[in-house]
């Protein structure tokens, strides 16, 4: 396991189009992407991205909002309706390693390894074998399509 950059943080949220209005006005965000599905894994999102030093390529808020009747994220909203922060995802040079890597240590690690909202694979682990924190494990993009 070799740990990567912070690619983004995770915020569900019960609407999209209310946060996207409470990042550009409140704080002020100025390149937020549309909006799609990723209906395999029955959620609507969308990025925020933070500015860098070198331009517009720093850790981004990933906006979730649930799609469907099976997604995902319904509990977390039963549990917090203004929504919030619900995963972090930190970049790899290789998926299968890390993946390997994970379960030689005993991490419960969530589901198949599939294609994320970047088009690279991911794979999530627990957050009970994380000090409480839903880790989403993503191979770092061969060239940064941004
Ligand atoms: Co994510």
């Amino acid at each position: 396991m070799k740990l990567g950059r912070l690619n983004h943080i995770g915020v569900a949220t019960p609407s999209i189009a209310d946060s996207i209005t409470h990042y550009r006005d409140t704080l002020g965000a100025t390149h937020i992407t549309e909006p799609f599905d990723l209906p395999e894994q029955g959620v609507k999102v969308c990025f925020v991205d933070t500015p860098t030093d070198s331009g517009m390529n720093g850790t981004q808020i990933e906006l979730i909002e649930p799609l469907g009747e099976q997604s995902s994220i319904r509990n977390f909203l039963e549990k917090n309706p203004l929504g919030g922060q619900h995963h972090v995802c930190f970049e790899v040079p290789d998926i299968a390693e890390a993946r390997a890597d994970f379960e030689a240590k005993g991490k419960r690690i969530l589901g198949p390894t599939r294609i994320g909202a970047h088009g690279t694979p991911v794979f999530f682990v627990h957050p009970k074998d994380m000090m409480g924190q839903l880790t989403e494990i993503m191979e770092t993009p061969k060239e940064d399509a941004h």
